[in-house]
């Protein structure tokens, strides 16, 4: 008897504290998750800026560079185009991986806060604020919003925003005629800006999590954060503004 209520006893004790460590492992597994797949796209969006930026040599270099990309990136390795699928492959899973992190530790977030939401106290440092939750939810949406868009846009429809019909031929002519106009700029300035300020965040707290963070390194990444937001920004928006004031032609 004395074993039965013993055995009992120690299982009412070890079963919250079993979920407990079971929940505390899911949320590290979602933050490596989130963490591993945004460095993955960080590092794209550095490389696709600096691309971009083969706009300032002319249409030629330019073209000669997206066909590259397109047709024989990491030729013979891989067969043509082989490379490109390779790339939408790797971005897709991490994508999807990404956004379902996200989702679900948004979704867990709310069930540990529970229906009620209390005000915040005076005094007391707001985390919804810049640069957190709100920010990377939001800005994330938008930036997923805009992948869809830019994708349509460049990849898929071919879409000439600037003629109102979609076009085949040189990449080029097709990036330049689009950021002739204002509304098309406009959507890549916001976009650039929400993705400026998720990976100042998500850079930060990628490096964090994966346990790179020690004492003395905070400030460096927190500098290399802000460099990698910066040079997105202004690289990526580069090309578009020279467009719109017609200095590329
Ligand atoms: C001003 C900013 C940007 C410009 C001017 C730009 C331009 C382009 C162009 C011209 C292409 C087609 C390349 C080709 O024909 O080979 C392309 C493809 C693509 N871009 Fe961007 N891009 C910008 C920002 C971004 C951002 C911020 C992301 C991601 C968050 C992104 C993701 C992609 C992807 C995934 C592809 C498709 C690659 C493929 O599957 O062929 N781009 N972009």
């Amino acid at each position: 008897m004395k074993t039965v209520f013993s055995s009992f006893r120690l299982r009412d004790v070890s079963t919250p504290q079993l979920t407990q460590n079971r929940g505390r492992q899911t949320k590290v597994a979602l933050k490596v998750t989130m963490a591993v797949t945004g460095l993955i796209f960080v590092c794209f969006v550095l490389f696709h800026m600096y691309g971009n930026l083969k706009l300032f040599l002319g249409q030629e270099e330019f073209d000669t560079y997206a066909k590259f990309l397109q047709e024989d990136l990491l030729v013979p390795i891989l067969p043509h185009t082989g490379g490109v699928w390779l790339l939408r492959l790797v971005l897709g899973v991490a994508l999807i991986l990404h956004v379902v992190a996200a989702l679900v530790t948004w979704k867990r977030g709310r069930a540990a806060r529970g229906p009620v939401q209390y005000k915040v106290k005076k005094g007391v440092k707001k985390q919804n604020t810049y640069g957190g939750t709100a920010t990377m939810r939001y800005g994330g949406i938008f930036i997923l919003l805009f992948v869809v868009f830019h994708l349509c846009q460049f990849t898929i429809v071919k879409f000439d925003a600037s003629a109102g019909n979609a076009v085949e031929g040189s990449p080029y002519s097709l990036v330049v005629a689009s950021f002739q106009v204002w509304w098309v700029y406009l959507i890549y300035l916001l976009a650039m800006i929400f993705l400026a300020l998720h990976v100042n965040h998500g850079v930060f707290s990628a490096l964090a999590t994966l346990g790179l963070e020690r004492t003395g390194r905070e400030k460096g990444f927190r500098v290399l954060a802000l460099i990698c937001a910066l040079a997105l920004l202004i690289g990526f928006m580069l090309p578009p503004t020279a467009i719109l004031f017609g200095l590329i032609p």
